[in-house]
């Protein structure tokens, strides 16, 4: 069979990568694609982003199925699109991507349905928004309500960055329409976890845990980041803490969404904060895999990625059991130049070495001229390493780093610590 990836970044190349390894597929194609996804072997890039475009691609080609990478093609409604056209794809609609695409609809959801989440108002003026931030003080977030590629939360620790926030979106309007209504909303303290699931319209079946570290320096320091690494599993997802999970957020956002007239499909990933206590909040939902989450997660399945997408697509998810290695990958992204402001394009990539049986090169910011390959975007590869312990696949993927070059590189040396702490 034939098989379509949207999009262009680390998780996409993974989950080609992936879906490559089963006997049932024989081209995966990906679109648009990056340098690296041009020269995996069963992978084959396609240069078409329009919606209409991509219909035309799958029907012309007899895709069996595609699976949809980013989030803005799901807003956008890839999903209605190619419903009305007959062709399968496994992913939300646009009414359901809004739990991604608006965060004042993610919060008012949230509240209706007593999913735990931060204490939050919402403002479209900003006068009222500064009163309020004010008299709430710091730490505090400010968010944009619509999609605003990874740049529109402004955690201020101070409130003259607070006030800038406000004014940034609700008067100079830098994320436009996205920017219109904001959600100010109460600091959480704890440790973020990745928890994502597969839905499809009825039955739940849950992905490995991940954890993603999301700030551009060492120690959790600098600006956030779209992803500097993480692993899979993460050990701060214990059994119990699992089961509240799924009780607490999961099944209640499923349940929600169908009194909302709304049939939840689709990969869901709930991004918590856990506190001190263990206790679960959900700082945001994202409609889609993670990245670079995805590339730990898929390092790890054992399965059949592409008999798993068909029960999902067949509503049989229930009859699913995934068998996961029981070692832990972990994997370190590197950046380029100036990342995440202004990361620089063109500088060459020298020496990327093979993939091996415990470690995997998963390209995002890549492209290929003239058969060279260079920096094209912000994430430009995720190294992920495979081992019995956190230690040893960190050790791993580090040791694939050494080998390789290109100007301006910048990557966290600790990604991982957090589990190491966790396990010690
Ligand atoms: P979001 O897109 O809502 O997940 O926000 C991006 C990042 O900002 C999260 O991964 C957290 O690191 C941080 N963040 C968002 N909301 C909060 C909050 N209420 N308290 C603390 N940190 C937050
Ligand atoms: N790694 C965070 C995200 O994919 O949103």
């Amino acid at each position: 069979m034939k098989v379509l990836v949207i999009g262009s970044g680390g998780r996409e190349h993974a989950l080609g990568w992936k879906l490559a390894q089963s006997p049932r597929v024989t081209i995966v194609y990906i679109a648009p694609g990056n340098g690296g996804t041009a020269l995996q072997k069963g992978l084959h890039n396609v240069d078409i982003t329009n919606l209409y475009a991509l219909a035309d691609f799958a029907e012309h080609e007899k895709i069996a199925f595609t699976i949809v990478g980013p989030e803005a093609p799901l807003a956008a409604g890839i999903v209605n699109l190619f419903h009305s056209r007959g062709l399968r794809i496994f992913g939300p609609t646009r009414e359901a991507a809004k739990l991604e695409s608006s965060k004042v609809f993610a919060k008012t959801f949230m509240k209706c349905y007593g999913i735990p989440t931060a204490e939050y108002e919402m403002f479209s003026d900003a006068p009222a928004a500064h009163v309020y931030a004010k008299a709430k003080g710091v730490p505090i977030v400010i968010k944009a309500d619509g999609l605003a590629a990874g740049k529109g939360v402004v955690v201020a620790q101070t409130l003259d960055k607070a006030h800038r926030a406000i004014e940034m979106m609700l008067r100079d309007n830098k994320f436009g329409e996205a920017g219109r209504r904001i959600i100010i909303e109460e600091y959480l303290h704890g440790e973020e976890a990745s928890f994502i699931v597969m839905v499809d319209g009825k039955h739940v079946l849950e992905l490995a845990s991940s954890q993603d570290y999301k700030r551009l320096l060492d120690g959790d320091q600098g600006p956030n980041t779209g992803g500097m690494g993480a692993y899979s599993q993460a050990p701060i997802i214990t059994p119990q803490l699992h089961a509240r999970v799924m009780s607490e957020i999961i099944w209640p956002t499923i349940s929600g969404m169908e009194r909302e007239g709304i049939c939840y499909t689709g990969f869901l990933y709930a991004g918590l904060m856990i506190d001190a206590q263990g206790n679960p909040k959900t700082l945001e939902f994202n409609c889609r895999m993670g990245d670079p989450e995805t590339q730990p997660i898929m390092m790890r399945l054992k399965d059949d990625f592409s008999c798993v997408i068909e029960h999902a697509l067949a509503g049989t998810l229930d009859t699913v059991r995934l068998e996961w290695d029981p070692r832990t990958a972990l994997g370190v992204v590197l950046a380029a130049h100036q990342y995440p402001d202004a990361p620089r394009k063109g500088d060459r990539i020298n020496c990327i070495p093979s993939q091996t049986e415990t470690s995997a090169i998963f390209h995002a910011g890549t492209a290929l001229v003239d058969g060279t390959l260079v920096t094209s975007g912000g994430r430009v590869l995720c190294v992920v390493g495979l081992a019995a312990s956190v230690r040893e696949a960190q050790s791993a993927a580090y040791e694939v780093i050494h080998h390789i070059q290109f100007d301006g590189m910048q990557y966290r040396r600790d990604i991982g610590y957090r589990a190491l702490n966790f396990n010690e």
